[in-house]
């Protein structure tokens, strides 16, 4: 009880700032047919993205986290309620929302800048103005001089900037990032965050976050929507309204870490 009173002692501070809701999720669930019964993978999220903000999906292993980006993202079925953007409830995909997927989904035969420039040329644009709109997100992550280079010669890091680049060239309204670092080591994981938060700065597009790691969410978020183990409810919900750059080893980034600690789940 006592985290569910923090919840909405929390949303009554943000109330007091008038935040326009970019993005409505509304008591989404997400049940999977198996052969003798349901597999219930999401069950009643709510939440709101507001606009501008970097919003963060924090929760365990086999939660249900991609599962509730890919139907916010309109690129999986729900089994109820609804995603409304712009007063509109959302069915199918939006070209809208641009997310880097947690998989790597850059194409080994091509290169960086064919990679980048591949949402846009799907949407028909012409190659010289793809080029150029590809060009500066290419510079914007780090990558300038690489345009021509295929993912085998690129680092982790490298690659992950690449899917960077790429959403962010398609000029979305969200852009959903599905664990977009986990894969890395430490210290590349680290400059990632960094490199991630000075484009935002300067980009201040909505984003929505997702992460199984306490101190990126923290380090990261505006705001942290904490989600149970499976099925992924709604837990807690927590502003974070430490200065950037974060200190780590800050007490007050102690104390919120510790405070969301207690109240997550393990994955099992
Ligand atoms: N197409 C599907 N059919 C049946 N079950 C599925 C399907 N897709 C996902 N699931 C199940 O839904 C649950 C949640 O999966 P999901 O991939 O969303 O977890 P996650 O929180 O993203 O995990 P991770 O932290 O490993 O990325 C898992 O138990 C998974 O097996
Ligand atoms: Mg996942």
């Amino acid at each position: 009880m006592e985290q569910i009173n923090e919840t909405i002692e929390l949303d009554q501070t943000a109330g007091k700032t008038a935040v326009k809701k970019k993005v409505e999720v509304k008591n989404l669930s997400k049940l999977y047919l198996g052969k003798k019964n349901y597999f219930e993978a999401v069950s009643d999220v709510s939440f709101d993205i507001r606009e501008g903000e970097f919003l963060v999906l924090l929760g365990p292993g086999r939660c249900g986290k991609t599962v509730l980006l890919n139907i916010i993202a309109g690129i999986e079925e729900k089994s109820g309620g609804s995603v409304i953007y712009n007063g509109q409830e959302i069915k199918g995909p939006n070209p809208e929302f641009s997310m880097v997927f947690q998989k790597r989904a850059i194409l080994p035969f091509k290169t960086v800048m064919e990679n980048v420039e591949l949402g846009l040329k799907f949407k028909g644009m012409p190659k010289k103005e793809r080029r150029a709109i590809s060009q500066k997100y290419i510079d914007l992550v780090g990558l300038q001089g690489f345009e021509n280079a295929y993912p085998s010669a690129l680092s982790g890091g490298m690659k992950q900037r690449v899917g960077i680049a790429r959403a962010y060239a398609m000029n979305p309204q969200l852009l959903i990032m599905d664990e977009p670092f986990g894969a890395l080591d430490a210290q590349t994981r680290y400059a990632m965050q960094n490199e991630i938060l000075r484009i935002w700065e300067q980009e201040k597009r909505t984003v929505l976050f997702v992460t199984n790691n306490l101190e990126e969410a923290v380090y990261l978020g505006n705001r942290i929507i904490l989600l149970s183990k499976a099925p992924a409810i709604v837990k807690a919900e927590y502003e974070v309204e430490l200065p950037r750059p974060r200190n780590m080893t800050g007490p007050e980034f102690m104390d919120l870490r510790m405070r969301i600690s207690d109240n997550t789940d393990l994955s099992i």
